[in-house]
């Protein structure tokens, strides 16, 4: 069986000190859903809420409409992967997956076949018989997720389960997992401080801050259009600048940079005269040979596919910018260049409030469609 999480309006306290002040999500049946945020900010917290081994200070915790709160832990059907493989060192590998069917009222043989589906779901069943110091941390990471899923849990928690990788499996590894979670179905919180590894491997995301989540929703909304500043930078990367927003002939017309741009995707009520900070992402100007924006190239670091460029626009700072390396074509460090924005991908915040003034702008804790 697999569930729908509801948390509704979880506090927490360490103490006197709040950490999460009034959280409220819901995590479909099946989803693979990510608290993303900075280090701090009350991941693993909320993550051992729903576990049971954190107290809680107020609200409700909910699998499907059965309340949790008092809920023992292991009556909970979780199964937990956690950074440190946390899987036992003196036991083979399928020794360590079949640890958890112990306790299960299951034959010799069920547990038998139970521990071959998942090995061989993680692609460590070649390894079925050595000892975990002799696998790679990739292998061991994938034993600690069969032992999770042997079980066949309501609910899969991972807090930070790819941290102690390198870079290569880490990529690797995040695919296999999204993988195999779609094929098991269960439903999955995942936490992560890395938000392209978040995007990656989400169905939905919640951005998080301080206890708070900032912005939740798919992948694509929230990097097209995030809810507030913290949300674009913290997401992907982006030229924060300062502008003036008007109003003429009845349309938004942004000032920024000595250019105006007309903008269509502005929220009616929004539209009028002000200023306001404006995200441009790094892959969201033109680069050009004349007609544009001036700018002068500071750096460039090619990439490959793409080619990063550090532009003095001189304005405020300088800018970055992605462009699509092409054979033959240079620019040199010094050399003057113009710029062009794709209009429709800027996005634009009140100067005060740093909320999104934007349409288009998706953000639901409660289900993705
Ligand atoms: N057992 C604890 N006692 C007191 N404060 C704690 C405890 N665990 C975490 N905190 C604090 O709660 C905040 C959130 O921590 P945590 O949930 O571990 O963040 P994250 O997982 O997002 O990095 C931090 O400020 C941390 O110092
Ligand atoms: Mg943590």
């Amino acid at each position: 069986m697999s569930v729908t999480i509801t948390v509704d309006h979880a506090v927490k306290k360490y103490g006197d000190v709040t950490v999460i002040p009034d959280l409220s999500m819901q995590v479909n049946n099946g989803e693979f859903f990510t608290l993303l945020g900075p280090s701090g900010c009350g991941k693993t917290t909320l993550l051992r809420m729903i576990a049971g081994f954190n107290s809680i200070e107020g609200g409700s915790f909910y699998f499907n409409d059965i309340k949790i709160n008092d809920m023992d832990p292991g009556k909970r059907g979780i199964g937990m992967v956690f950074q440190n493989y946390a899987i036992f060192p003196n036991m083979t590998v399928r020794k360590n997956v079949e640890f958890g069917l112990k306790y299960k009222k299951i034959s010799k043989e069920e547990m038998r076949k139970r521990s071959d589906r998942f090995l061989k779901l993680v692609h460590v069943d070649q390894y079925a018989d050595r000892m975990p110091q002799n696998l790679s941390g990739g292998q061991q990471q994938r034993v600690a997720l069969a032992r999770a899923l042997v079980i066949s849990p309501d609910v899969l928690l991972m807090d930070e389960p790819l941290s102690n990788l390198d870079a290569k499996l880490r990529v690797e590894m995040r695919g296999a997992i999204r993988h195999i979670q779609k094929e098991v179905g269960t439903t999955t919180i995942y936490v992560t401080h890395d938000q392209e590894e978040a995007m990656a491997i989400s169905d939905r995301i919640a951005v998080m801050d301080q206890g708070v989540i900032r912005h939740c929703g798919k992948p694509s909304d929230i990097y097209s259009r995030p809810k507030d500043l913290f949300v674009a930078t913290f997401i992907g990367k982006s030229n924060i600048l300062e502008g003036r927003l008007v109003k003429k002939d009845n349309q938004a017309v942004l000032e920024v940079f000595d250019e105006e741009i007309i903008l269509d995707t502005i929220r009616d009520g929004e539209i009028f005269d002000r200023t306001v900070k404006v995200s441009i992402r790094p892959e969201e100007w033109v680069l050009k040979r004349s007609d544009g924006i001036p700018a002068v190239v500071k750096d460039r670091i090619f990439l490959g596919a793409t080619t990063q460029f550090i532009l003095d626009i001189g304005l405020v700072e300088w800018i970055e910018m992605t462009y699509e390396s092409e054979p033959g074509v240079e620019y040199e460090i010094g050399q003057k260049v113009y710029l062009g924005v794709k209009k429709e991908k800027i996005n634009v915040f009140d100067m005060d409030s740093e909320q999104s003034i934007m349409k288009g702008v998706v953000h639901s804790v409660y289900e993705s469609d």
